[in-house]
């Protein structure tokens, strides 16, 4: 099943909750979220029986992979038990991108239930820095048990991702590298991204992929490698010295929409085709309503099908010149 861009659809990313314990000035920034933002209430968040027949109906139109997000997916209540839900869909790959701060309790049973995968967010490995960052005063120390904890579940080869604002933690580029070289994990730093509004977003604080290149490469020889499979956004390199890979995710100087194969649940039970999009499609009203699953798959595929966003190819055609649109926070959309 091809969109109007001729991308086919691959992945189901799904927002969980749009509520998170940090404050990261890049996403949720305190002075926004605790004065004026009104989150969901719990009738209209979807319920984990209404998540998996979205996600069964997903796969049967071809996705192959189920992302769970959020906000922070592992405030989630039971979250364990949507994971054990999802996990006997077969021939899925199920993963879930996290901060980290619930991994020291909730690793094991995220294992058992059978969830394949975890990315982790971390954007300092310095202390004062992370908690700059976070803006909740959770020291990185945390962050370092929540890793432990991950890799004693079994979960080993973490992603790793940290979004690189200028003059913010750019200054941890090197300092990162180091620490997780050799250990298994692939660090990913993320060019920081114009999405929502309440971040406020500059062009001048995006650490561009190049920079982050240059920064690595005073201290280490790195070599490109070649794409896992088609459509990654992040770009890979390796340590020529085998110390293992890291990634970089130019999503504002290098877009990569040509390949973009994801589609996105909200918290709410709305379909979303891009993460800059200012509207979702309701699939709530029909998943509330009397309808099949022939005619919710329907309309999942019809959505699909008609789809041509390609926001972040766009905005580079306008230099950095952004359509001041109504867009929806990557909290609720989900990452
Ligand atoms: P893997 O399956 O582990 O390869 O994950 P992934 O790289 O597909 O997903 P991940 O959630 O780790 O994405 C990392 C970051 O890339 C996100 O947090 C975003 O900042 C950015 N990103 C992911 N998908 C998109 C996208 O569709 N559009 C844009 N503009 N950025 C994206
Ligand atoms: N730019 C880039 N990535 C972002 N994320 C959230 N906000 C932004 C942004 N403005 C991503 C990061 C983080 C995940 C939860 O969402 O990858 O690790
Ligand atoms: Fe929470 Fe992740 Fe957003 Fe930070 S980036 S506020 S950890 S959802
Ligand atoms: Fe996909 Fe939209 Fe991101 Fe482009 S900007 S890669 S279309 S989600």
């Amino acid at each position: 099943m091809l969109d109007a861009l001729h991308r086919p659809l691959h992945d189901l990313r799904i927002s969980v909750t749009d509520r998170c314990n940090f404050r990261c000035g890049y996403c949720m920034p305190s002075e926004v979220f605790d004065a004026h933002h009104r989150f969901l209430p719990r009738t209209e968040i979807l319920s984990f029986e209404e998540i998996l027949r979205v996600a069964q109906l997903a796969v049967d139109l071809g996705v192959k992979k189920i992302r769970l997000t959020g906000g922070e997916p592992l405030l989630r209540k039971d979250i364990t038990q949507l994971v054990a839900m999802l996990a006997a869909i077969p021939d899925i790959d199920l993963t879930l991108t996290t901060n980290g701060t619930a991994l020291p309790t909730l690793a094991g049973p995220l294992r058992a239930a059978g969830l394949q995968r975890i990315t982790l967010s971390m954007d300092a490995l310095d202390d004062a820095t992370f908690r700059r960052m976070n803006d909740v005063d959770v020291g990185v120390e945390s962050i370092l048990r929540a890793i432990d904890a991950a890799e004693g579940a079994g979960f080993a080869n973490l992603k790793i991702n940290m979004v690189v604002q200028r003059g913010v933690n750019d200054q941890q580029i090197l300092p990162m590298a180091t620490h997780f070289r050799g250990t298994g994990h692939v660090l990913r730093f993320i060019e920081y991204m114009d999405v929502g509004h309440t971040n406020q977003w500059q062009s001048n604080e995006v650490f561009s992929a190049r920079d982050i290149l240059q920064n690595l490469q005073r201290e280490y020889a790195l070599e490109a490698l070649a794409p896992a499979y088609s459509g990654e956004v992040a770009k890979r390199w390796r340590y020529v010295d085998g110390a293992g890979e890291i990634g970089i995710i130019a999503s504002v100087t290098q877009p990569f929409c040509g390949d973009c194969t994801r589609l996105r649940l909200s918290t709410d039970g709305q379909l979303f085709t891009c993460l800059f999009a200012h509207q979702g499609h309701d699939l709530r009203a029909r998943l509330r309503s009397e309808a099949s699953n022939d005619a919710i798959q329907n309309f999942m595929r019809q959505v699909w099908q008609t789809r041509s966003d390609r926001y972040s190819e766009l905005r580079g055609q306008q230099n950095g010149v952004v359509v001041p649109l109504h867009r929806v926070e990557m909290s609720y959309i989900g990452g």
